[in-house]
């Protein structure tokens, strides 16, 4: 399928199912899409612990049971599916290149240089840090590479890092936001990670200065958004709020049992506090400024009283305590498992956001390829856009 073809797809889709990915579960207690579906909702509330943890990591999984109740969505899982970039074997090289780089980090490097292909043209590393993904290109592909990163330490470390390697590697302390040095006609622009603003940025003016090729694994796509994120693509109907955006990350975190069991505490006393003060406030959902650790160290009725106190509301007796700790634990139980049906949307969501830069490459000539550069357990944000000008 086209990609322009593939987002206007996507879009209607999305567009459809919004009120199935869009509602909060922390803000909107039961989702409009309760009623709606009654047996979905009844189904999911009554899920064991293990099935929640599996379904919110499993995104087929989640729609698998989505599409039980509501057959059409199973078009999301067909425009989500992507297809595997095709690799080329990297240029032998010594092992040494790859000092101080964590080992998943190591392979999320190669993957993304054996799919990039080399294009014989100079590279820019965007927003490289100590530049690992740009010194393994210039030893690999045996050309010139120029690191830009804003942070004048990591500079200095990859530089002795290339210097040691023997690679043909420069480092430009600059700020991709302001600079109008680069990138450069007839480069060949490789961002890894590189967040929101800084990889939209480089799509932006790259095209504006004509560089020969891209090579962008996008991340955290909300960074930069103020309101509501402006496609650069022409045609979209859907409307991504800066919340929306978020989804497409929104990863569960591998935690040790004690941090899983912190983390799951933590939820549930900001839930029972959401529930006092929703009590006495007669007010939905409101957002919080982030608790102190502390606070989270002590009973919950202190807590309760501590963030009342704070938030400006009536304070709590300690004999109400018990009840609103017990509501916020409920309600945790009840949010983790509406929320399987909003995180079954998180791809399809990081899929619009990277087939709105791949389009916008599209429509100023470019050909462009997307797909998946590595596999999901080296990285989540795998998705890659390869653009050549032609
Ligand atoms: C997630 S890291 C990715 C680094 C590298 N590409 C990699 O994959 O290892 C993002 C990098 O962007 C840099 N950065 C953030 N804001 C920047 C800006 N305005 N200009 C240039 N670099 C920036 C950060 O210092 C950081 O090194």
């Amino acid at each position: 399928m086209r990609l322009a073809e593939r987002q206007q797809e996507l879009d209607a889709a999305l567009l459809d199912f919004r009120n199935l990915w869009h509602p909060q579960p922390f803000r909107e207690i039961r989702p409009d899409w309760c009623e709606q579906w009654p047996a979905l909702s009844d189904e999911l509330l009554a899920l064991p612990d293990d099935s929640v943890a599996f379904l919110n990591d499993d995104l087929p999984a989640a729609l698998g049971l989505l599409t039980k109740h509501v057959p059409a969505v199973a078009a999301i899982a067909v425009l989500t599916e992507l297809p595997t970039m095709p690799r080329q074997i990297l240029a032998e090289r010594a092992g040494h290149w790859a000092w101080e780089i964590p080992g998943r980090k190591r392979e999320q490097i190669e993957a993304f240089a054996a799919a990039a292909g080399n294009t014989g043209q100079p590279v820019l590393d965007w927003c490289g840090g100590k530049g690992h993904l740009g010194r393994l290109l210039a030893l690999t592909w045996q050309t010139s590479v120029h690191t830009l990163e804003i942070d004048a330490g990591l500079c200095e470390s990859g530089s002795a890092l290339a210097h040691r390697a023997g690679a043909a590697q420069e480092f430009v302390v600059a700020d991709a936001m302001e600079t109008a040095s680069w990138p450069q006609s007839g480069q060949h622009a490789v961002a890894l990670h590189a967040c929101g603003e800084l990889h939209r940025r480089l799509i932006q003016q790259g095209v504006a200065q004509s560089v020969g090729q891209f090579d962008v694994a996008p991340c955290c796509y909300y960074r930069g958004v103020a309101e509501r994120y402006q496609p650069l693509s022409d045609g979209l109907q859907l409307s991504l709020s800066r919340d929306d955006t978020r989804l497409a990350v929104t990863e569960t975190v591998t935690a040790s049992p004690r941090e899983t069991r912190q983390r799951d505490r933590a939820m549930a006393w900001k839930l029972g506090f959401d529930a006092w003060r929703r009590q006495v406030s007669g007010e939905a959902y409101r957002t919080f400024k982030p608790v102190p650790d502390i606070w989270m160290r002590a009973g919950f009725s202190e807590f309760l009283f501590k963030m009342a106190e704070r938030e400006g509301l009536s304070l709590p007796s300690a004999c109400v305590a018990h009840e609103f700790e017990a509501r916020g634990w409920q309600r945790r139980h009840d949010l983790m498992r509406l929320s399987i049906v909003r995180h079954a949307f998180r791809r399809a969501i990081e899929v619009w956001l990277a087939l709105d830069l791949a389009v916008y490459l599209e429509e100023r000539g470019y050909a462009v390829s997307l797909g998946s550069f590595c596999d999901r357990h080296l990285t989540p944000r795998n998705l890659l856009i390869s653009a050549r000008r032609v």
